[in-house]
């Protein structure tokens, strides 16, 4: 059992990195979702509209683009309103957590959606704000497993 991450509180040093960081990355989807899916590939048939085929070959397809923009389209929520209304980023990533309790996703998968975008950005460059990132990602968990418990 994964346990729950303590919710963090920020400091504008920390919000101002993550927002830096995510206009960087943000137009990254399609790298973010097939980074998780090739480190982690026991959650890829869960895919439906996609998951019966290669990893590499379903990159491409509009399908797989659709749903990295799916989440890049929700986490954008959640960085608007980081640092000036926490209540509202919270609001959105506890629906987060009820829709994929409803889909069945556990902790476990959440957890490693965490490991392998921690190693993305690590990838990318972004290994010396990792401080900053570990935050937000005990942020989004507290309150995604707040709701997958509820
Ligand atoms: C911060 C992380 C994540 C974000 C922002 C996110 C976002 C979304 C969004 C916006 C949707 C479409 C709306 C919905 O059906 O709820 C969705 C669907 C889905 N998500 Fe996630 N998700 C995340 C993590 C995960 C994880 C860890 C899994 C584990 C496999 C997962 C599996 C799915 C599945 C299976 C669907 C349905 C796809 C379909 O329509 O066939 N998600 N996600």
């Amino acid at each position: 059992m994964v346990a729950t991450p303590a919710l963090p509180t920020f400091t504008d040093a920390q919000v101002a990195t993550i927002k830096g960081d995510w206009n960087n990355i943000k137009g990254q989807g399609v790298e973010i979702l097939y980074h998780f899916l090739n480190k982690f590939p026991g959650n890829y048939p869960m895919f439906k509209q996609f998951g019966g085929k290669d990893l590499n070959a379903a990159k491409g397809t509009p399908e797989f683009s659709a749903q990295a923009t799916a989440i890049i389209n929700l986490l954008n929520g959640v960085m608007d309103k980081l640092g000036s209304d926490n209540a509202g980023a919270q609001a959105i990533l506890a629906n987060l957590g009820k829709t994929h309790k409803a889909k069945g996703i556990t902790k476990e998968q959440f957890q490693q959606f965490r490991e392998a975008t921690t190693e993305l950005l690590g990838n990318l460059g972004l290994g010396g704000n990792l401080g900053a990132w570990n935050a937000l990602f005990d942020f989004v968990l507290n309150v995604v497993f707040t709701a997958l418990d509820s």
